[in-house]
């Protein structure tokens, strides 16, 4: 398997505060690969440093099998990023927007001029081509912003949050964009606090916080390990439940109005539970992966 990103312990400080302190992965040839994690957990700062936006404070890089910072010019041509706020020149058209984007890489004018016209085919795009930006909806500047991160005909593309803030149709629609890139052969890496977003387009991923990888693996694999594959849902439950769910010898988490029971088959408990209880109160439904994020990461709010 081909590494396109090996990446060691990485660190990043800000002065006293410790942005990242100890993450590493790899992501092989033609995969998408999830960095997840509440806000504040290290995500964009630990793919600003992928990118070369900002040195590393300790650890090691390489990409496509180079070390990072030796051959920092040559990496960066073959890397798209897509960052996680807005930064399309709105002074422009939409094409002149990736036109201007792609002297960074030195295309030629040509070529530049027909991957722009396929590019925005492909991210629905071309009956817009000639409107300012700030003229475009959200999930326009969105599909722009990416169209635009592929000028170069990446062999990865990074996207911080593709999906933040847009509504399901605009996010259905970047999905089965960034689906049909991965299908012929793109390796991706992403940052998303969507689970859908991870569970559909993830083939691995890693969950962080405070800076630390919390647990990595396939989606399946992180679902039937932290969460269970079944879950118990039990809304308003009285003493009398939770003493019988406790007799039953079974593990919860008590959120005071509701009760979550995790396991690989909770069916017989809800059955009992309906028999004796009545089932007005019980819903039984699979594991999520945002079962495995809200355990791993706690339900506090973070802002
Ligand atoms: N340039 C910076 N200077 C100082 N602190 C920063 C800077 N960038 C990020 N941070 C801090 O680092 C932590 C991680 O931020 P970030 O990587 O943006 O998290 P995430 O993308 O997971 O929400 C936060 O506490 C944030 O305030
Ligand atoms: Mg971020």
């Amino acid at each position: 398997m081909t590494a396109v990103i090996a990446a060691k312990n990485l660190k990043k400080t800000f002065g006293s505060l410790t942005a990242v302190e100890d993450i590493s992965f790899t992501v092989t040839k033609g995969e998408c690969f999830g960095l997840l994690g509440p806000n504040g957990a290290g995500k964009t700062t630990t793919i600003r440093m992928l990118y070369g936006f900002s040195p590393l404070t300790a650890g090691s890089l390489e990409l496509f099998s180079m070390p990072f910072s030796e051959n920092l010019r040559a990496i960066k041509l073959r890397i798209g990023v897509c960052q996680q706020e807005n930064n399309l020149d709105t002074d422009l058209t939409v094409n002149e927007n990736l036109m201007v984007f792609s002297r960074y890489f030195d295309l030629p004018r040509e070529t530049a001029r027909r991957r722009a016209r396929e590019l925005l085919e492909f991210f629905a795009l071309d009956h817009r081509t000639e409107a300012k930006t700030a003229e475009l909806s959200g999930g326009m500047q969105r599909r722009l912003m990416v169209a635009r991160s592929l000028i170069n005909q990446p062999d990865l593309l990074i996207l911080d949050e593709p999906t933040t803030g847009l509504d399901p149709q605009s996010r259905q629609q970047v999905w089965s964009r960034l689906e049909e890139l991965k299908s012929g052969g793109l390796t991706l890496l992403l940052t998303t606090h969507y689970m859908e977003e991870a569970n559909r387009l993830c083939d691995r991923l890693v969950i962080m916080d405070h800076g630390k990888v919390l647990v990595e693996g396939k989606p399946a694999d992180l679902i039937r390990r932290h969460a269970g594959r079944e879950v118990l849902e039990i809304v308003q439950p009285d003493g009398r439940m939770r003493e019988f769910i406790t007799r039953q010898g079974h593990q919860f988490e008590d959120l005071g109005h509701r009760l979550l029971i995790y396991s690989q088959s909770c069916e017989e408990l809800f059955t009992d539970l309906g028999k004796k209880f009545g089932d007005a109160n019980c819903l039984l439904r699979m594991g999520t992966l945002e079962d495995v994020f809200l355990r791993l990461t706690g339900r506090d709010l973070r802002e």
